[in-house]
């Protein structure tokens, strides 16, 4: 890292950025490793306070030390936190809080997104998430928590293919989160239409393969109804 906003992040992240819009009190960076997404959130002051989140002390040390050295300006609009995700601490923060996880698989996300959400009941929290794997078991916890959906894409990066889910925790009938995603099949452009069919593929492949071990007929079957829907916009 040079200096302010001279980070280069990968598509993905560049994408999770992208999908950040305004109106925030707090946005935490959480699993944050070296805080690149959280920095660029900075630089564009996308939120009154940007919090950035690890458990590894080492790590949290050098995210403390890059904010003060290259973000000087912003010295009272950032917090880092050495804890573990589990455990933010909402409670001491008024306002309305983004919570951003991503690049960890979704077992571990639907985890940290329970008990995020048992620790603050009352609190509308918007969650943007980004696992490695997991996605349809990731969907069912949120379905079975109730949230409601805002937006949903697909990403590549690097060959591999994420799924970026904004969502919130207030529930709301007329956004419903689908199990296997609605929106995600519903491509605006070819580049979209390619990435949509290529991640079908794959993730039918997966689910068939694994069907030889695990009763996993239905998430087959879920996914085998799923209809790509390429409507191009001018
Ligand atoms: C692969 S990095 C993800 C970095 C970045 N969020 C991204 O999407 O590229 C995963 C990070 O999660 C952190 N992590 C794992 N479990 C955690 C937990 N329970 N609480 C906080 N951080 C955790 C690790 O220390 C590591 O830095």
């Amino acid at each position: 890292m040079t200096a302010e906003c001279s980070l280069k992040l990968s598509k993905r992240l560049k994408h999770l950025d992208q999908m950040v819009g305004s109106g925030y009190s707090h946005i935490w960076d959480c699993c944050c490793d070296h805080g690149f997404l959280g920095m660029t959130l900075l630089s564009r002051q996308a939120a009154e306070y940007v919090h950035f989140v690890d458990i590894v002390p080492k790590l949290m040390q050098e995210v403390t030390a890059n904010l003060q050295r290259f973000y000087p300006h912003y010295i009272s609009q950032w917090h880092t936190h050495c804890i573990d995700v589990a455990t933010l601490p909402l409670q001491q923060y008024q306002g309305r809080h983004l919570v951003i996880i991503a690049g960890v698989g979704g077992d571990l996300m639907m985890q940290f997104v329970e008990q995020i959400h048992t620790a603050f009941p009352q609190l509308a929290i918007d969650f943007l998430l980004c696992p490695v794997h997991h996605h349809y078991a990731l969907r069912q916890t949120l379905i079975k928590l109730d949230f409601s959906l805002y937006k949903e894409t697909l990403v590549e990066d690097n060959q591999r293919i994420y799924e970026i889910l904004l969502v919130s925790s207030a529930p709301d009938k007329t956004r419903k989160i689908h199990a296997v995603g609605e929106f995600i099949w519903q491509p605006n452009c070819e580049e979209q239409s390619l990435v949509a069919t290529k991640y079908l593929t794959r993730t039918l492949e997966h689910y068939r393969r694994m069907q030889q071990s695990k009763d996993v007929a239905h998430i087959v079957h879920a996914y085998q109804a799923v209809t790509i829907e390429y409507a191009e916009v001018d």
